[in-house]
């Protein structure tokens, strides 16, 4: 198992310090997230049902018909592999490293690469990155796309941090044989606890996906609390805004800390320091979880929740 943001439990476990005393800025989840309204009592008792609108609700949000439901992204990160036979993969890295293990555990040969590269029969791109938050426009990779499909190659894009530039995404653009969009609704919507993600890309390849996945992959709990957040274009509107501010205020204080950010996106932003260990070493002490990148030297911040969380990260960043 790979390395992850978000494991609080693990983190208050080493330090000794209990769960509700933590600043968790691990991960790049919305920190107050969709308010998630009561569950039906039907959704717990009765299978999940493909017919219950949420495709719909998500064809309007995502802007195409083409697309499936899965239980995360993850899930569909770990299945896309199985769907071709051994081939060359290339991921533009640095990035988050499910996918270059999910490919090589299938049997396929990946290399991260830091520029693109014609030559391979599968491209992989997390667009805007994370960690670093590189952002490559929708031109460029429809471009990509165009080449790897001619020769029956795929471009996968993993859009987990788009939705709060959705002008960026390329979406609306699936349905064409090559091209796979991965949308979660963990990020943006801060939803990560629910499982819930969609698969955009052609009918073929998303009959191949379900079929791996199997039945009922995304309970009914899931399915209707998903709708309710994709359908509710008042409170997407407001949190793009309000991310976007409260990014730029995160990139403000780091700054101010002589911990300027190399790259970032709505959610989180990304600073590459020597003192990186270091750094996360000391807030953990105090309590405050920030994800590490060993290999670059780098630490990523989440967005605080609260005033409460500010002013701690504030404080303790002070020397
Ligand atoms: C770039 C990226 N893609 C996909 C995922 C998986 O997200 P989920 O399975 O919650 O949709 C993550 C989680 O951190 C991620 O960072």
């Amino acid at each position: 198992m790979l390395e992850h943001g978000g494991r609080l439990a693990k983190a208050a476990a080493e330090h000794g310090i209990p769960l509700d005393k933590w600043v968790d800025l691990s991960t790049g989840i919305h920190p107050v997230g969709y308010p998630v309204p009561p569950v039906p009592a039907e959704c717990w008792r009765r299978l999940p049902e493909d017919e219950d609108s949420l495709l719909d609700v998500a064809a309007r949000y995502y802007g195409t018909s083409h697309l499936g439901a899965c239980a995360g992204t993850q899930a569909a990160i770990q299945a896309l592999p199985l769907l071709r036979p051994p081939c060359c993969v290339g991921i533009l890295g640095p990035t988050y490293a499910e996918h270059a293990h999910a490919w090589r555990q299938a049997g396929h040969q990946v290399r991260e690469m830091t520029e693109y590269d014609p030559a391979l029969d599968v491209v992989l791109v997390v667009n805007p990155n994370n960690p670093t938050g590189r952002l490559i426009a929708p031109e460029t990779l429809l471009h990509w796309h165009a080449g790897l499909a001619a020769k029956g190659g795929w471009l996968v894009v993993d859009e987990a941090f788009i939705d709060a530039t959705p002008e960026c995404s390329l979406a609306a653009h699936t349905g064409l044989p090559g091209l796979v969009v991965l949308r979660s609704l963990g990020k943006f919507f801060g939803l990560a606890g629910i499982r819930a993600g969609f698969v955009l890309s052609w009918p073929e390849l998303l009959e191949a996906l379900q079929e791996k996945l199997g039945p009922w992959s995304v309970p009914a709990p899931t399915r209707y609390v998903a709708r309710q957040a994709l359908a509710d274009h008042p409170w997407q509107e407001a949190n793009r805004i309000w991310l976007a501010r409260q990014s730029a205020k995160l990139a403000e204080l780091l700054t101010r800390h002589d911990l300027p950010p190399s790259g970032g996106t709505a959610l989180f932003q990304w600073v590459e320091t020597p003192e990186a260990q270091a750094i996360h070493l000391r807030l953990a002490r105090l309590g405050i979880l920030t994800r590490l990148f060993q290999a670059s030297s780098s630490l990523r911040f989440g967005l605080p929740e609260n005033e409460r969380s500010w002013a701690k990260l504030d404080y303790l960043l002070t020397p």
